[in-house]
């Protein structure tokens, strides 16, 4: 059954008050990380402030809805998956430029409902970013509306990905497609933060951004600011967008099925797998 707009806004300040608590911690933390660790595969870093910004995030989650469960980066799946919530949060999203004091960084809560990101809200503490959205009550960046840029051309595009932390050992890497759409828009950038990537379609900064690898964390709460903002998020091939599949491809919907062709036609580059 749809959410009535009094719920999905009741939602989305819990969602916001759990991203500025997860924030304040970063903050707190910003140049004073003892704790570096690898969590498994070469370069996936975490540190004492993503698990404290989880605590606050989860804290803020836990207060206000105690039956819901919750996907987080950090601690897992928390509570059973037995009604249509699930909470998907990254704590830092952007771990490996916050461990080198680069700012570009954010804390991303975004709410499955039925498996579909319904809400969500990104904060960037270093910048003062916040960015936030619901089904059917539009995107906003500090509390004004926003919307995805015009651009209609990939040529005259700036575009966004990343690299997962499989990069080593995967010949599907993603390399081969940064160099096609690197060599065919205005530019390519790697940001670093998926959460911000998708937040920068939804107010314009940038005009499409795809990526492969991604977990629900990484992009519950931008998904839906790029649909309310006017933007399309689909798979690769422009079939319906799956949570749970890793990939992405979201844009400001003019410069979408040209990227989508452009992806589809890309050739691994085997030499750097
Ligand atoms: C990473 C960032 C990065 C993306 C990686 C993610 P983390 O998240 O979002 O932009 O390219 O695939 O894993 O590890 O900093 O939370
Ligand atoms: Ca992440
Ligand atoms: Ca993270």
């Amino acid at each position: 059954m749809p959410h009535s707009p009094a719920k999905l806004q009741t939602l989305l300040d819990i969602a916001t008050e759990a991203a500025l608590a997860g924030g304040a911690v970063l903050q707190s933390y910003w140049g004073k990380l003892e704790e570096i660790q690898e969590k498994g595969r070469p370069g996936d870093l975490v540190t004492e402030a993503d698990k404290a910004s989880e605590v606050a995030v989860l804290e803020v989650l836990q207060r206000h809805l105690p039956d819901h469960p919750i996907l987080a980066e950090e601690s897992g799946q928390l509570g059973e998956v037995t009604s249509e919530y699930l909470w998907a949060i990254d704590p830092l999203d952007g771990t490996t430029n916050y461990a080198h004091q680069y700012p570009f960084c954010s804390v991303s809560v975004g709410l499955l409902i039925d498996g579909v990101p319904q809400v969500g809200a990104i904060f960037d503490p270093f910048h003062q970013d916040l960015f936030r959205a619901a089904k059917g009550l539009g995107a906003t960046r500090n509390r004004r509306p926003i919307s995805v840029s015009k651009t209609a051309e990939l040529g005259k595009s700036l575009l966004v990905t990343g690299f997962a932390y499989d990069r080593r050992e995967t010949p599907d890497n993603n390399y081969a497609e940064f160099c096609r759409l690197t060599h065919l828009t205005q530019g390519v950038r790697r940001g670093g933060s998926a959460s911000i990537d998708l937040a920068y379609i939804a107010c314009g900064r940038l005009d499409g951004y795809w990526e492969r690898g991604l977990s629900p964390w990484d992009m519950a709460a931008g998904v839906i600011l790029v649909e309310e903002a006017g933007g399309q998020v689909t798979a690769y091939d422009e079939s319906p967008f799956v949570i749970n599949s890793g990939r992405i491809l979201a844009t400001n919907g003019q410069i979408h099925q040209a990227l989508s062709q452009e992806l589809l036609q890309t050739k691994p580059l085997a030499e750097y797998s």
